[in-house]
């Protein structure tokens, strides 16, 4: 059995980047459909399996995941089923029909030991239960569909689900001052960008015999990298822009905010190899953080703008 031309199925349905590649291949006229849970439960393979076969898409796409770092650490057999067991089972399924599987990775596979971005061949080492079963599920489904694009991305934000962006609005609306963690250092990155970058590599993905240099790892991330500080100042700043409070943030230290899972000091990554294959290369993430607070706050306000900026603008 082989899969039909076109038709892309996404797993995951209210998950931030499912939800943005529903926006962006519904803007584009692009033919899928997406299946979550109970149709597809990533914890109970066989169901994978089963929707995948009988939708016969083009391509898998999947955008579901055990995503909560901290609670992994405690959950670590769930985590494993979700993000090894279950994408092994989708990229299996995918295999079975002839369809590529694009599978969505993290920065959290690295260590942060590097002060440089990271590429995709640099060894990995996760440094805790998220990032194994993330690493994990890498391995699974590049062994189980030889048609594999992995992309690993990091710090997703959108105006959906749950993520640093409406965390920060959410405190600043509450608080005068904000504590915000100043050494880690990463590459925010839009869901609505990913998406749109899934969206570009698709005709290749759907053209390409299985040795193609369109499979394999890629990371895919917004350009520029800060650290979670840096990230909570343009998120208050542009937030202000529009109309909000601007809560004081404080620069504090990973030490001075324990969490249950260590996270990597340093975990930017290198983009030269998706630009080379696919040339793609995504915006600045400030600019993609624009956009998502003009969809979650509105427009930045003209009284607003500080005088350097309107001096700068050319209309
Ligand atoms: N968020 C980040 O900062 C970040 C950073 C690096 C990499 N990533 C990776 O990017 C991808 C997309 O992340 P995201 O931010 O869009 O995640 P998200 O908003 O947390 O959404 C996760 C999605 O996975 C679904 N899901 C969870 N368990 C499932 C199961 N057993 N069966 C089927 N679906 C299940 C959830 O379904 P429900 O809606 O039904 O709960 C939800 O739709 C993931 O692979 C993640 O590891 C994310």
């Amino acid at each position: 059995m082989t899969a039909e031309r076109g038709t892309i199925l996404i797993i995951g349905r209210n998950g931030q980047l499912a939800r943005a590649l529903h926006d962006v291949f519904t803007a584009s006229a692009q033919q899928f459909i997406a299946l979550g849970r109970p149709e597809i439960d990533l914890s109970d393979p066989p169901t994978a399996k089963t929707a995948i076969i009988a939708a016969r898409p083009a391509v898998v796409i999947n955008a579901a995941a055990y995503t909560a770092v901290d609670r992994a650490e405690d959950d670590a057999e769930a985590a494993f089923a979700i993000n090894e067991a279950g994408a092994k089972a989708a990229a299996e399924a995918a295999a079975e029909i002839g369809a590529s599987i694009v599978h969505v990775s993290t920065d959290y596979v690295f260590d942060g030991k590097k002060d440089s971005p990271y590429v995709e061949s640099d060894p990995t080492a996760p440094l805790g239960v998220y990032g194994s079963s993330k690493r994990a599920g890498e391995l699974a489904v590049a062994a189980a569909n030889p048609k594999h694009l992995i992309l690993r991305t990091s710090w997703v934000f959108s105006p959906y689900g749950a993520n640093f962006v409406k965390t920060m609005l959410r405190l600043n609306s509450e608080r005068s001052e904000l504590n915000v963690v100043d050494d880690q250092f990463g590459n925010p990155t839009s869901a609505l960008d990913l998406a749109r970058a899934i969206a570009r590599m698709l005709p290749k993905l759907l053209d390409s015999s299985p040795d193609s240099q369109a499979f394999g790892i890629f990371h895919v991330v917004n350009a520029g990298t800060t650290t979670w500080r840096g990230f909570a100042e343009a998120i208050i700043g542009a937030a202000h822009r529009r109309g909000a409070p601007r809560a004081n943030v404080r620069a504090i230290g990973t030490k001075d905010y324990p969490t249950r899972a260590s996270r990597p000091g340093y975990s930017a990554l290198a983009t030269d190899k998706i630009t080379g294959v696919f040339g793609i290369h995504l915006r600045p993430w400030p600019n993609a953080l624009s956009e998502c607070l003009d969809q979650l706050i509105g427009p930045t306000r003209e009284d607003m703008i500080q005088p350097q900026e309107a001096f700068g603008r050319s209309t």
